[in-house]
């Protein structure tokens, strides 16, 4: 297939030309990465004195810039069209690439609104750098769309991708989840390739090692923003970080299941992959969150196994149309409901795991 008859290759729209994958970074489902702003003013009043030590050790590494020369293409990366990528696997590939360029991209958007708005001279120092290495991340992740013709037009979504509100401490909660299961995803995928090499196909894939070590600190980074705050992290707001915590699993599951052409091409099974990321963002997330969710409680992957279909009925109904179809539709959203309740209503584990190396990546 020629680059240029994908779904995703430009097609002009009015008197601009606005392609298919910059539509598809631009949605805003439950389920797509979103863009997200905040209080700038609560935020820059954040003080790190209760973690200054750390803070400094975090920030004089990110300051020396490790992967500075880490984004360019040498002569791992093996050229690549859209043409060699089997045509089954086409539509999951830029699916996967679009929407980790997206989720990337958010970063960056809201870490350069908060570097940019900030008066405080600590946070603007730290968002400084995590927009730079967001930046880095998605530009890498365009340049292997523009490969395939089908780059994603990113000041255009800057302007015109809708922003979700949250205050900042559900920005913590939220983007320190994604950015330690951006870690634990990269770095999975990563070692699954280093013992199958005859499986990776894309280059991309090879540079997620070092890659991880970005997403790890700035993990850290919104850790010790927390932590900075203890209050953030104790009484009612306990509730809420279990919220995340489901919020956050169940889309992830949700969302790898939309891709089996992708995780056969892998040879990973993805509930396997899923729980594996889990269990790492669980061993992560417990330098700071009280609770963890329950992997071995066999609930917990039933229920999300059941949210799963139930999504994909949402999905078949919604193609069909039709008053019939509307109404099936309802059904299925109350049932997603229902299971998510239940999902947040298993007992989770207390974080009894006491000071664990906080700055060194365990895998
Ligand atoms: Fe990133
Ligand atoms: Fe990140």
């Amino acid at each position: 297939m020629n680059a240029h008859n994908h779904p995703a290759a430009g097609k002009p729209v009015g008197d601009r030309k606005l392609n298919e994958t910059t539509k598809l970074a631009q949605q805003n489902t439950l389920l797509s990465p979103r863009f997200y702003t905040t209080d700038f003013d609560e935020l820059d009043r954040m003080d790190v004195s209760l973690v200054r030590e750390e803070w400094d050790t975090l920030l004089a590494s990110m300051r020396s810039d490790p992967n500075k020369g880490h984004f360019k293409r040498n002569e791992e990366w093996d050229d690549i069209t859209l043409d060699d990528v089997p045509i089954e696997l086409r539509t999951e590939l830029v699916d996967f690439l679009v929407s980790s360029l997206t989720a990337e991209f958010s970063g960056c958007v809201l870490y350069k609104e908060m570097k940019r708005r900030g008066n405080n001279k600590d946070i603007k120092e730290l968002f400084t750098y995590m927009s730079r290495d967001e930046a880095r991340h998605a530009g890498f992740i365009n340049d292997a769309l523009r490969d395939f013709d089908i780059g994603v037009n990113l000041g255009f979504l800057t302007k015109t991708k809708k922003y979700t509100y949250f205050k900042p401490k559900f920005i913590f909660y939220a983007t320190y989840l994604s950015e330690k299961i951006g870690y634990a995803r990269y770095i999975t995928i990563f070692r699954h390739f280093e013992r199958h090499p005859e499986k990776r196909f894309h280059p991309i894939f090879k540079w997620f090692e070092q890659w991880c070590n970005d997403e790890f600190s700035h993990g850290e980074a919104f850790s010790l923003l927390m932590r900075s705050e203890p209050k953030l992290l104790q009484g009612r707001n306990k509730l809420w970080i279990k919220f995340f915590l489901c919020a956050v699993y169940a889309t992830m599951f949700i969302r790898d299941h939309a891709r089996p052409e992708f995780h056969k091409a892998a040879g990973l099974n993805i509930e396997d992959y899923d729980m594996k990321v889990f269990e790492i963002t669980n061993q992560c997330t417990s330098q700071c969150f009280p609770l963890m969710l329950d992997l071995e409680n066999p609930a917990f992957l039933t229920t999300l196994r059941r949210l799963n279909r139930l999504s994909q009925r949402i999905d078949v109904a919604t193609e069909k149309g039709g008053l019939f179809n509307k109404v099936k539709k309802t059904g299925f959203q109350i049932a997603i409901a229902a299971n998510f309740i239940r999902l947040y209503s298993l007992p989770s584990k207390k974080n009894t795991i006491p000071e664990v190396s906080r700055m060194v990546p365990a895998w």
